[in-house]
Order: structure tokens, then sequence, then C-alpha cells
């Protein structure tokens, strides 16, 4: 989330208002359909955060899903939701840190926001059953665009050819325009900016942490309109 240590326990009220906290549920749960999610088949959503995506997956694919995320108010607040949408008995939601799940248990996997796509998609790969799907939601950096120090992120085709290592086939990918990306963030950003205004009314001691905290956030998407871009990416992991 970064955001600075000072601030988790108020993290809860920096993203009142929002389910989806950088996951595109709606797209999400379309991919997973066209990738064979429906009734009785079992997703899992790793670093599930308020279960936005999770919940909608349910929803429109009638799968059962397993959300599991290391933030405890975050599952309650995904549990919350997932009763208000009326999928609280398909969606089982878990405090829980990524690495702990069984593996090749799943017929689906959803990594969305919460890990590099080198860490991403050989953990989502070794979660979901020969068959199943995957589906990562990172970035990629464009093509001869610099980086700041310290940030890795890797090109397109760096991206796509890890993804089909050991024969996986990519069903989708999805790299929205810079216009978009605008856009979606310019919203999460006007929800969070109301938060922490709120908050630093109520606290003015977590004043400069939460500037820090929206100055992390404007860098952030200055960074997702420029030399990098977000991407989503739905793949098969091979049936062999
Ligand atoms: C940017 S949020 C994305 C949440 C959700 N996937 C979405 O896109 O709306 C990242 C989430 O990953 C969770 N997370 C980060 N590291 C984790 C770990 N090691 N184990 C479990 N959850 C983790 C955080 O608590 C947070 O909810």
């Amino acid at each position: 989330m970064d955001a600075p240590g000072a601030l988790i326990p108020v993290l809860p009220r920096l993203f009142e208002g929002l389910d989806a906290l950088g996951c595109m549920p709606r797209l999400t749960a379309r991919l997973a359909r066209e990738a064979g999610a429906g009734p009785g088949l079992r997703v899992l959503d790793l670093g599930c955060g308020k279960g936005a995506a999770a919940v909608e997956v349910a929803a429109r694919t009638g799968c059962l899903v397993l959300g599991v995320d290391a933030f405890g108010p975050f599952i309650d607040s995904a549990r919350e939701l997932a009763e208000r949408r009326g999928v609280a008995e398909r969606c089982e939601f878990r405090k829980g840190i990524i690495g702990r799940s069984p593996r090749g248990m799943f017929d689906g996997a959803l990594l969305l926001n919460v890990l590099p796509l080198e860490v991403a998609a050989p953990l989502a790969r070794r979660l979901v059953r020969p068959g199943g799907f995957y589906i990562v939601d990172d970035a990629v950096r464009v093509r001869g665009r610099r980086l700041p120090a310290g940030v890795m992120v890797l090109e397109r085709e760096e991206a796509r050819a890890r993804l089909m290592q050991g024969g996986d086939e990519i069903l989708a990918e999805y790299i929205p325009a810079p216009a978009r990306v605008r856009a979606m963030n310019a919203r999460l950003y006007r929800v969070i900016a109301g938060n922490t205004r709120a908050l630093a009314r109520e606290r003015p001691g977590l004043r400069p942490a939460l500037a820090e905290f929206l100055r992390r956030q404007r860098e952030a998407n200055r960074q997702l309109s420029g030399p990098i871009r977000p991407a989503l990416w739905v793949v098969r992991r091979s049936p062999a």
C-alpha cells in the first residue's frame, strides 16, 4: 500500500469508500469467466485486500472464491462486501500470509497488485492445477524509458516471456492507455486525499506521515502514466 508505518493502524480510514484497491473487478470477473471460471470451480485471490475482485468473480461466475490477505481489517471489509452482494456462501476470506497456500489446489488464482510479475507468475502457477488459469495485475515498463533508481519493472516482451515459461499460454493481456490510467487514478486519489484531509484534522500528530503518504501516491500515479503502464494478463497453466 506504500504507506509509512505510522499509518498502518489507520489504513482502513485512508481507504474508506473504496472496495477495489487498484484492481478492476468487473474486467477481472469477465476475464475469469472467459478463462473458464464457473459454478463449483475454486479460485484463490491472494492479497485480496477488501475483496472487490473476489466478490465480483463469485457473483459473475458462480465459482467458489477463497480470499487471503495479511491485513485483518481488510478481511472484515471483504466479508461485509460478500454479504452485501449476496455471495457470502460462495466466498471465504481468511487472514493469512502469501506463500502458505496449498499447491495445485485451485482451478484459478488472482494476484492483483500485490507482487511483481516475476514473483507473482511462478507463485500463481504453483497454486493452480495443470490447465487452470491465473490472472496477474502488475505493470510493464515502456520500452526505452528509464525508471527511478531502485525501481525494477520488466518491459512487455520480457514480461510475456516470463509468463510463457514452462509452456503456459497467455489468453488475454490488458494494458490501458495513459489517459484511461490517469482517469482511474484521479478517482482513487480524490477519495484517498479526502480521507487523508479528514484524518489530518482528527489526528494532527499524523500529518507528516499523511503528507508523505499522499506524496507517494502522487509519485506512483505519475509513474503509472509515464514510464510504467499498469498491465494485466490472463494465463492458462500448461496442461502438462
Ligand atoms: C494494493 S493492495 C491490492 C488489493 C487487491 N488485490 C486489489 O487489487 O484491490 C495489496 C494487498 O496485498 C496485501 N498483502 C501484501 N503483502 C502480503 C502478504 N505477504 N501476504 C498477504 N497479503 C499481503 C495487502 O494487505 C493489501 O491488501
